[in-house]
């Protein structure tokens, strides 16, 4: 395991849809205890794993009821216990997932607030509602609806920026400050060597007005005192070992407030996860609509954060999937014919760029998204709200379920595809039915295939996550854009000492030239998607269709 987290990669696993070992139709902790081999094979140095602790699960565990106990639908503290100790075998760290802006509604906190216990009241956001009746203020949930839930025996309200069962905590009140570094340090005990933080910077609350220009974000989002608040965190917990490693996961956040989450000599975190580049097929803000994705926008904001960040000494978390998000190779790049080859292409494009590298189950063997045609194969709660708003808003029912198909948080939630077996090697034959359906896809799409095939996406994903460990010039060269306005292709330049890759890549599945191309000589290809080399003839390079490749001297 590298533990400089610079030359590291990071692989996500999200429990529940990754392997099932009791045959209850739910992924659990003996699952991925049983798959280390299989990760250890991509050679990545960190596994983050999502939320398993006790939980309602109405949002998959970003509800936390406990912070220190195990859903038993996942599994046992033994379970972890024998999981930190296997991962660290194959020199893997684990990165625990940490929800602190908010807690489940049956959380022992919100419980006793509930009774109407001061103390506890003040752990959360707690206010009356206007004259008029209405909430507090306008704001939204992100989940939909407001933010705002009506307790009738207090006539107040409280706050959830997420779903109704999800409370925010009250960062300011300093007792709740300190039960969280109390948590951080209880799994630094355990021997867990990251920790990924759930929508951090939204913890610092300012004003509580009305919103008139938006849905209340700019009054929650990198608060007033999320620097001060991180520090802390910071000094009283992680920042005392220095092997531990840190990404922030920042909502709409700025890059002037990144410049310091994630910077050198800061002192909050190793680096920080921001979204821009993932909303490059939404219509501003808004997700719920269906617009084609904006290549030059998507390259703008990537090559805006990989500038600026280096500038200012800061790190980025670099990805393209997570369990919020759509499957990419159906998103930008392609289910047809160049399936394989686009699949390899993102990959190529994130895993050389400056920054840590995320790698999300399933996407090292190009799954794709669901294959779902009813809304009743749906789970995702924030998915189901925005189908019933979508058609309140006057969508037919087939619109509606249309832009939930191509936005849907569950594309990325679809088990793990093992192999060709009828619940894909995710759970037993005779098991239970997953808890959310297989794509029908696994007997083309699943590891099995492609651990035997040398030619496969993940053997492609492992030969570019090696690849960052031979050559320094991509864990610590700098970065130049290249072909900026080119409406095909996405390329850039590191550098390092003297040492200098150019990666090219064709976003597209046509041909594309691209004149101006650089001079390759003294360059060799060290890794591409087509068997055979193409270079730059005459100064212009002809791409093929997703053809991406990387050329080093
Ligand atoms: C983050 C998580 C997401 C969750 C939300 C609320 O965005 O990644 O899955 O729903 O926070 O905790
Ligand atoms: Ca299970």
């Amino acid at each position: 395991m590298s533990t400089d987290f610079r030359r590291s990669t990071v692989y996500q696993i999200y429990p529940k849809s990754f392997c099932d070992t009791n045959g209850d139709g739910l992924g659990d902790l003996r699952g991925v205890i049983g798959k280390l081999d299989y990760i250890q094979k991509l050679g990545v140095d960190y596994i983050w794993l999502t939320p398993f602790f006790v939980s309602p699960q109405n949002d998959n565990g970003y509800d936390v009821e406990d912070y220190y106990r195990i859903d038993p639908r996942y599994g046992t503290m033994e379970d972890v216990e024998e999981l930190i100790a296997e991962a660290a075998k194959r020199g893997i760290g684990l990165m625990f997932d940490m929800v602190f802006n908010h807690v489940s509604t049956r959380h022992e906190w919100f419980r006793r607030a509930m009774e109407g216990d001061p103390y506890y009241k003040d752990f959360f956001f707690f206010r009356k509602g206007k004259e008029n009746g209405e909430p507090p203020t306008n704001w939204e949930s992100k989940f939909g609806g407001s933010a705002w839930q009506y307790v009738e025996k207090f006539d107040e309200y409280y706050l959830h920026l997420f779903d109704v069962t999800q409370a925010d905590l009250n960062w300011d009140n300093e007792n709740v400050r300190k039960e969280v570094q109390k948590i951080v340090r209880f799994w630094m005990d355990k021997g867990v060597k990251g920790f990924r933080f759930d929508v951090v910077n939204l913890i610092s609350k300012a004003a509580f007005e009305d919103d008139d220009a938006g849905d209340g974000r700019r009054f929650y989002t990198d608060g007033p005192n999320i620097h001060k608040y991180l520090k802390e965190l910071h000094d009283t917990t992680f920042g005392t070992d220095a092997q531990i490693v840190t990404v922030g996961e920042m909502s709409s956040t700025s890059i002037e407030n990144c410049y310091r989450y994630a910077g050198r000599d800061t002192g909050e975190l190793s680096m920080v996860f921001s979204f821009h580049h993932l909303k490059v097929d939404f219509m501003g803000n808004e997700k719920w609509v269906l617009v084609p994705a904006d290549f030059q926008k998507l390259k703008n904001i990537i090559f805006q954060w990989q500038t600026g960040m280096a500038e200012h000494d800061a790190w980025n978390a670099v990805f393209w999937c997570n369990h919020d998000q759509p499957r990419v190779v159906s998103r930008f790049g392609s289910e047809g014919r160049y399936w394989k080859e686009s699949a390899k292409m993102l990959a190529t494009i994130i895993h050389c760029l400056r920054g840590t590298p995320y790698v999300y189950q399933g996407e090292e063997i190009g799954m794709t998204n669901t294959d779902f045609t009813e809304i009743s194969q749906f789970r995702d709660v924030e998915s189901l709200n925005h189908y019933q708003i979508l058609q309140d808003k006057g969508l037919s029912a087939s619109d509606a379920l249309r832009i939930v198909q191509i936005h849907s948080r569950d594309n990325g939630r679809t088990p793990m595809q093992w192999d060709d077996s009828r619940y894909a090697g995710f759970t037993a034959e005779d098991g239970a039915e997953p808890w959310i359906g297989v794509n029908g896809n696994h007997d083309r799409i699943n590891a099995r295939q492609q651990l035997e095939d040398a030619d496969s996406i993940f053997h492609y994903y492992r030969q570019l996550i090696a690849l960052r460990k031979e050559l320094p010039v991509i864990a610590l060269g700098d970065i130049e854009p290249m072909a900026e306005h080119h409406p095909c292709v996405f390329a850039y330049r590191r550098t390092y000492e003297g040492h200098e890759l150019i990666v090219a890549a064709n976003f597209y599945g046509r041909t594309g030239e691209w004149k101006e191309a650089p001079d390759l000589t003294g360059f060799k290809r060290v890794i591409g998607n087509y068997a055979e080399e193409s270079r730059p003839e005459g100064g212009v390079w002809s791409l093929r269709p997703y053809e991406a490749s990387v050329w080093y001297r």
